[in-house]
């Protein structure tokens, strides 16, 4: 067997951990990430037949009953899973009838996964409809998309024409939009399920007073959605309380869109 340790996913996954702490989006434990494997990816690393504990699950996830994935383990600090892995993340296969999960490798404190586990797997078997490659889904608290949630309305077309029109380019990088949930208990079934439903229309979703998540075929793809929606965030709370004498009309935000062969959701534009 090849060191886990040295897998492209597992360095993949703590890099990434590291560079959305250092943006100071992912404080404490606060975040979680999921990655779905193939057999083929781990099975070099790991004998898939050990099973070291089984987690149960509130929810039906048996359209991935027998599909592997990786992800944080609760409490977990984001700036520590680069350098110990094995202690800060868990591989695990779905259950055949999909209501729990089965460890694998990792949380090696005997810790247990994210306590947005159903959103994470909910996440994904819906996302999977939508786009076959759909690979990751993940959570962070960015301090601008959080703040903007504090003073701008949550009417979701309302907040879309806001972010899209404070950078030129944000139309580009999300032209379907962000999907608004209003505050709920996170950590629950309840958020997971709105969470999936959103997730049907959208890959950014904003969970108000809380964080976003983000979904994708790589970790790159994801963390991009992250970047793009909360750097429009930044300009709009940089702006908010001033003037704003220069403005992007719907006519630019359709033009720049159609320069780089975006279509964006025509239910947002006048
Ligand atoms: P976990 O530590 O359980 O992943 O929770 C962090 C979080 O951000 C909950 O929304
Ligand atoms: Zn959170």
């Amino acid at each position: 067997m090849k060191n886990i340790l040295t897998a492209p996913f597992i360095r993949e996954l703590g890099e990434t951990a590291a560079n959305m702490y250092r943006q100071g989006w992912d404080e404490r434990n606060s975040g979680n990430i999921s990655l779905l494997l193939d057999e083929e990816e781990i099975k070099e690393y790991l004998d898939t037949e050990k099973v070291i504990k089984t987690f149960p699950l509130g929810i039906d996830a048996s359209p991935l009953a027998g599909r592997y994935f990786a992800a944080t383990g609760t409490g977990k600090y984001f700036k520590n899973i680069e350098k110990d892995p094995e202690k800060n993340l868990g591989i695990a296969r779905v259950s055949p009838d999909g209501r729990s999960v089965m460890l694998l490798w990792g949380l090696s404190d005997g810790g247990g996964f994210t306590s947005e586990l159903s959103a994470h797997l909910l996440g994904h078997l819906t996302r999977l409809k939508t786009d076959p490659e759909n690979r990751i889904v993940m959570h962070c608290h960015p301090q601008n998309l959080l703040a903007m949630t504090h003073i701008h309305a949550l009417d979701e077309r309302e907040f879309n024409r806001s972010l899209w029109q404070m950078c030129t380019e944000s139309i580009i990088i999300f032209p379907d939009g962000v999907g608004v949930l209003p505050w709920m208990v996170c950590g629950t079934d309840e958020i997971a399920e709105a969470t999936a439903e959103k997730l049907r229309e959208y890959r950014i979703i904003i969970w108000a007073l809380h964080g976003l998540y983000a979904v994708g075929r790589t970790l790159d793809e994801a963390l991009g959605l992250t970047e793009t929606a909360e750097k429009a965030a930044m300009i709009y709370m940089l702006t908010a309380g001033h003037e704003r004498v220069n403005r992007l009309s719907d006519d630019d935000l359709r033009a720049v869109a159609k320069q780089y062969g975006q279509t964006p959701k025509e239910a947002f534009l006048n």
